[in-house]
Formats: structure tokens, C-alpha cells, sequence
């Protein structure tokens, strides 16, 4: 049997690795160790409950307000101790977060082969986002299997002087994930002559001025467009939540609610007329459901939904935010050349060629 231990810690890898997980358990040459650090706990604990998932170890490190540093070094150090328990043939991290680039670190001072899902996303911007380009930069320098979600991905490896030999393009597994979830209409309390905006805001580096603009703009919307309800399941971050509910308590058709679980979330987003959000799962998902997107940012690593039409970057800037959103929701030429369902980002089977390939390659360990 071949021992995969597949550590994680925030909700996004929780989403993206339950197929994997799922797979796993599937096949009779693998057997999987599932191992969080749960640097999130609620978020987390809602897509593992949702998901069916039990943890074989749980670091438990989540603490409120916690430094980059904090978690880096709480997970580094816990990891080491079960990957030295467990002995796993090879660890599997996902994305770009704290969690993923310390389970790299601790599999690489153990001797551990590593494989990365999701590898070769870049900004080539250091701090944005920040810091998650470094932790995904820093994780390939470290990986021995790179499973890469689109052919622009592994592109970036291999002009990083990556081997190819290590590459495997993939599709990403929230496809597979998004097929798990997207079910008949779930949503309640909205009107059938009433328009969703879906609002997510959470990213490090646009907490302060920048999230004010983005508020700035939504008032601004809300204010002007009465039939329209903006929906903003909001983040546990603290920070994010102060901001939010000091800026966005006047207008009564801003609704701030909590964390949706995924089903919820797949659901309401297929109900939703536009998004707006840093979010960059939500950049994946969006696309395959045909629901133009209004990124929050001045780069992302997912060009492929740029250029699948799906996708348009309009930054920080409230003016800019606020003109963008008023032309999709008065220009329908404008909406559908936006609007059509287009999925840069697989067929959904990214997971079954992942497990494929970790078992072909290991199989004679
Ligand atoms: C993290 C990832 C980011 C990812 C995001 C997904 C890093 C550095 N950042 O950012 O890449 O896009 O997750 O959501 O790895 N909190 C809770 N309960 C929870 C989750 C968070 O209370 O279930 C609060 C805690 O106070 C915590 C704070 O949110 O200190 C921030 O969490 P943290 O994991 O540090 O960063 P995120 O902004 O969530
Ligand atoms: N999501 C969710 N509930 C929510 C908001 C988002 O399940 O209330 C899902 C969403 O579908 C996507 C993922 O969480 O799969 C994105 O997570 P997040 O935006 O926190 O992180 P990022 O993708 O930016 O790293």
C-alpha cells in the first residue's frame, strides 16, 4: 500500500482535496493519512463535515489573529512529529497557503517525496498575493510531483527550468469538486424579479484602504439599485469583519451572513446575476457556471478565465468598481459577452489522473 498523507489546513485546500481524499479511498494500492492543521477551524470543520472527511491527525493551531510566523512554525513543528510517526511514501499539499508551503518544508527535512496540486500559478509579483505567491514559488522549488491545472501552468514551470519529466497537467480539482456539489436551487428567500450580486472580500493584502474602496463601491451600488440584493457571506477574519460591519450596515438589501457551507455557496453562486470578489477558487468555479466575475484585484494568477471571457480584473479602485458593476447590470451586451459558460480548468477528472500518476510512479517504492 502505498501511504499518502495529504496535510491541509484552510477551507479552499479542504475543498480541493476531497476529491482527492475521496479518490484515494477508492483505490486498493493507496491508502490515504489525512492530516490537518486546521489553521482554520470553522471553515475548515464545515467542508470536512460537508465532505464526509475523518482526520487521522489534526494539529488544532488555529488561534484568533494569528501571525504568519505563528502559523508557519506551530505547523512546521507538529508536522514533523507525525510525518516521523506515520513514515507516509509521499505527502500531497494543495495551492498556497501557510499550511501548503509548511507541509512542503517539513516533508522536505524528512525526506519525504512531495507532490503539488495546483502547481505553477504566479503573479510573479513577491507580495501579491501576498504570501501566497512566495508559498507557491517556495513549493515548487520543493516538489517532486507537479500537477498542474492548464497548460499555461505547467508553461511557468518549465521556464522556471522545472523537469518536465515531473509535470502532469491536470485540470484543477474544483471542477471535480464544483460536480460533487452544483444541485437544484437551494437558495431561499429570493425573489424571482430580484438580481444576486455575490460578494466575497478577504484577501491580506486588500484588508484596510483597499477593502474600504471596494465597500465604498457597494454602498454606492446598493444605494442606486434597489431591486438588487448583494449577498456577502463573509469570512471569519476578524480584521475583515470590522471593517465590513462598520461600512456595510446602512443599505438593508446588504446582506452580511455567515460562511455558507460548499453546497450552499456552488448554489448560490449558480443563482447569482455577477460576482464580485478577491477570491481565487471562486475564479475556477465561476467560469464552468457561466457568471461574470468582477476581480477584486490589479493581477491574478488565473489568466485562463480572463481570457475565457469570464473573468475582467478592475482592482481596488471605487470608481472603477462601482462603473464596472453598473455596465454588467445595464448593458446586456456587455452581460453576455461575459456571461457564457466556459471552463478553462478541466473536465473533472483531475483527481482519478493525480491518484493515477502517484500510483504508477510509486507503485514500486
Ligand atoms: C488563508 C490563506 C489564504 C487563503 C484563505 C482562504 C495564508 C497565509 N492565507 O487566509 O491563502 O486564500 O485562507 O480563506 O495561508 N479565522 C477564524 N476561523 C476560521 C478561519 C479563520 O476565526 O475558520 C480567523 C482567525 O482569527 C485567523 C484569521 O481568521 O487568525 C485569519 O486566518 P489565516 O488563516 O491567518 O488567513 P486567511 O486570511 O484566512
Ligand atoms: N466558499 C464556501 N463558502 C463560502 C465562501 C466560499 O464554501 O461562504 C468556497 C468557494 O466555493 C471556493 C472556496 O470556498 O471553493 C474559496 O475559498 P476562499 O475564497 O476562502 O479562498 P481562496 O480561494 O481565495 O484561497
Amino acid at each position: 500500500m502505498i501511504k499518502v498523507m495529504i496535510i491541509f489546513g484552510t477551507r479552499p485546500e479542504a475543498i480541493k482535496l476531497a476529491p482527492i481524499i475521496k479518490e484515494l479511498e477508492k483505490r486498493e494500492e493507496t491508502v490515504p493519512l489525512v492530516c490537518v492543521t486546521a489553521q482554520h477551524r470553522e471553515m475548515l470543520d464545515q467542508v470536512l463535515e460537508y465532505m464526509e472527511i475523518k482526520t487521522d491527525y489534526d494539529l488544532n493551531i488555529m488561534k484568533q489573529g494569528q501571525t504568519l510566523s505563528e502559523i508557519t512554525t506551530k505547523a512546521l513543528v507538529g508536522l514533523e512529529e507525525i510525518i516521523k510517526q506515520a513514515k507516509p511514501d509521499v505527502v500531497l499539499v494543495q495551492g498556497d497557503t501557510t499550511t501548503t508551503f509548511s507541509g512542503a518544508l517539513a516533508a522536505f527535512y524528512n525526506m519525504v517525496p512531495i507532490a503539488h496540486v495546483e502547481a505553477g500559478l504566479r503573479t510573479y509579483e513577491k507580495y501579491v498575493p501576498f504570501p501566497e505567491e512566495m508559498n507557491r514559488q517556495m513549493v515548487s522549488r520543493l516538489a517532486d510531483f507537479n500537477f498542474a491545472p492548464t497548460e499555461e501552468t505547467k508553461q511557468n514551470l518549465l521556464k522556471e527550468g522545472k523537469d518536465e519529466n515531473t509535470i502532469y497537467v491536470t485540470g484543477n480539482t474544483a471542477i471535480d469538486a464544483l460536480k460533487l456539489t452544483v444541485k437544484e436551487q437551494i437558495v431561499e428567500n429570493v425573489k424571482d424579479n430580484e438580481k444576486i450580486i455575490l460578494l466575497t472580500v478577504h484577501r491580506r493584502e486588500n484588508i484596510g484602504k483597499n477593502m474600504e474602496n471596494i465597500f465604498n463601491a457597494v454602498n454606492k451600488i446598493a444605494k442606486e439599485y434597489k431591486n438588487i440584493k448583494i449577498i456577502y457571506p463573509i469570512h471569519k477574519n476578524p480584521k475583515v469583519r470590522e471593517i465590513a460591519n462598520r461600512m456595510l450596515k446602512d443599505q438593508n438589501n446588504i446582506e452580511i451572513i455567515e460562511p455558507l457551507e460548499v453546497i450552499e455557496f456552488h448554489n448560490l453562486l449558480n443563482k447569482s446575476y455577477l460576482v464580485l470578489t478577491d477570491s481565487g477558487g471562486i475564479q475556477e468555479e465561476a467560469p464552468s457556471l457561466g457568471k461574470p466575475v468582477l476581480v477584486l484585484r490589479d493581477t491574478t494568477e488565473r489568466p485562463e478565465g480572463i481570457k475565457a471571457g469570464t473573468l475582467k480584473l478592475v482592482g481596488t479602485n471605487e470608481k472603477i468598481i462601482y462603473e464596472e458593476t453598473k455596465k454588467l447590470l445595464e448593458n446586456k451586451y456587455e452581460y453576455d459577452k461575459m456571461a457564457k459558460a466556459s471552463n478553462p480548468y478541466g473536465d473533472g477528472f483531475a483527481s482519478q489522473r493525480i491518484v493515477d500518476t502517484i500510483i504508477e510512479k510509486l507503485k514500486d517504492k
